[in-house]
């Protein structure tokens, strides 16, 4: 019978064969790397979810929310650091999890992928959304609640959505690629608008306005993370362009650290300012920068963040979609998606049938759900995903300890332990309902895996009998891929 744990051997990953002519070109630095980051972190979570957080769950305490979520997120970015440096390929943690835990974890993983990156992407259409209609408000123009509200929401549908959900598909399908040079434009514009959001707040703070500071006491901070870790979320997309970067060992866990620290820095600082120039209740609204700078007065500032809102989810969805489409290309490479998901037409050089059904997913999900539902999946999604590649590091140092490790995480197993058991209170601080949708979800990915997957999967072709960890103790050392590869 087929070994369902099997795993991947990463010399296969790692040698030219497997990615065949496919292999992307290495253009990519630190700082690109870096930018890459920044371009899929700052987005939502800080411009719209830190005001539903404050107002709902944590009042001005969602700075500690912003803090707990920090340090989940870095125990975790160390992980993906150290797999990133020595499994430099395409797929992030679905790819992680085929080299450690096996085949059916690994699709469970890449299925719960497509909640980070389709589903969050859907969350930031809907932020999109409310920043375009709180732009054409401040120009006198006003749409129909009832045309930028979700049913749920008690509207009947939410046009801005699914309009830029469109648009960004079309641009993906149409071959227009993520240029790096223009990602660093929108990631400087994005954090300029965020540095003149904190200037411009600063002197307008009132102290006052921090009293109370917890309102909801310590267990609204644990839930305010739990929504607000929506704003961490994409540092490992850095992850899924592995493949690009010139010399991945090295610079891998820059780039991933590094987005890390500089978001959270900000991310303290807007919310301290946020919840200082207003009182948290008036924060529940779907453009909270914008509308504080408009209680104060200043109306061009808010028309600013609104511009630079929107600019910066945009590059969110792009750099995100890009990422699903990498994973389920991956998926599909592997046998365990069907072939559709990895062809490429022929002269735009883009995966269409891919890109349309991930668009129709983020149209649906952001043009129908409201976003404190669509976020919450998404974080779920992502926080299963940590708890896997952080079992997976340490199964991967038993297994695997000749691999060349260019960034180690200190400690192991108790730091990897730790980001598991902080990933998973910060899951257990999400509703009963979104663990409800999430079984719902896993229950899907594992009809279709033993559906289709399990029958069609290459490495099972390859090795029916399979391969066990105990197989791979006794393989030769790993060679140095990179110094072979350039030669
Ligand atoms: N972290 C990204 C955002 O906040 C997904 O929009």
């Amino acid at each position: 019978m087929y070994n369902r744990w099997r795993i991947k051997p990463i010399e296969n990953l790692l040698a030219k064969k497997e990615g065949g002519t496919h292999r992307l070109a290495r253009t990519l630095g630190p700082f690109d790397l870096t930018a890459l980051g920044l371009g899929a972190v700052i987005g939502t979570g800080i411009f719209v979810l830190t005001g539903l957080a404050a107002a709902r769950f944590a009042g001005p305490g969602i700075i500690l929310s912003f803090i707990i979520a920090a340090v989940v997120s870095g125990l975790t970015a160390l992980i993906y650091a150290e797999l990133a440096s020595s499994i430099p390929v395409a797929g992030s943690a679905y790819t992680f999890a085929y080299t450690s835990l096996g085949e059916l974890l690994a699709w469970l993983v890449g299925w719960n992928l497509v909640l980070e990156y389709a589903v969050a992407s859907g969350a930031v259409s809907i932020g999109w959304g409310s920043y375009f209609v709180s732009l054409l408000k401040s120009a006198g123009i006003t749409l129909p609640a009832a045309l930028t509200t979700s049913p749920l929401g008690g509207g009947i549908i939410n046009l801005p959505s699914l309009f830029i959900a469109a648009m960004i598909t079309a641009l993906i399908i149409s071959g227009t690629q993520h240029s790096v040079v223009a990602n660093k434009f929108i990631v400087g514009l994005k954090v300029s608008i965020l540095i003149l959001f904190i200037f411009l707040g600063f002197r307008h703070v009132d102290t006052a306005n921090w009293n109370p500071f917890l309102p909801f006491g310590m267990s609204g901070i644990f839930k305010g993370a739990a929504i607000i870790f929506f704003a961490f979320i994409g540092f490992d997309a850095v992850s899924t362009a592995a493949e690009e970067v010139k010399n991945p060992r090295r610079d891998l866990p820059f780039g991933i650290i590094s987005s890390l620290a500089l978001a959270t820095v900000l991310y303290i600082a807007v919310s301290a300012v946020l919840t200082g120039i207003v009182k948290y209740p008036s924060l529940d609204t779907a453009s909270p920068m914008a509308s504080a700078l408009l209680a104060i007065g200043l109306n061009w500032g808010s028309a600013l963040v609104s511009v630079g809102a929107l600019a910066g989810l945009t590059s969110v969805m792009l750099v995100t979609m890009y990422g699903q489409s990498r994973i389920f290309f991956a998926m599909s490479r592997d046998g365990l998606l069907p072939p559709v998901f990895s062809w490429v037409h022929p002269k735009l050089a883009t995966p269409v049938p891919d890109s349309l059904i991930i668009g129709t997913i983020v149209a649906l999900m952001g043009s129908l759900l409201p976003i404190q539902i669509v976020a919450e999946l998404a974080n779920i999604g992502t926080l299963s995903a940590f708890m896997a590649v952080s079992i997976g590091l340490i199964v991967l140092r038993k297994t695997r300890p000749d691999l060349p490790r260019p960034f180690k995480v200190p400690f192991v197993p108790w730091l990897p332990l730790a980001a598991f058991g902080f990933s998973f209170y910060l899951a257990f601080n999400l509703p009963a309902l979104t663990w409800v949708r999430l079984a719902l979800w896993v229950l899907i990915g594992l009809a279709i895996y033993f559906a289709y997957g399990y029958r069609h999967s290459k490495l099972r072709s390859a090795q029916p009998e399979g391969l066990r960890p105990a197989d791979l103790r006794n393989m030769a050392p790993a060679r140095k891929p990179e110094e072979k590869r350039e030669k």
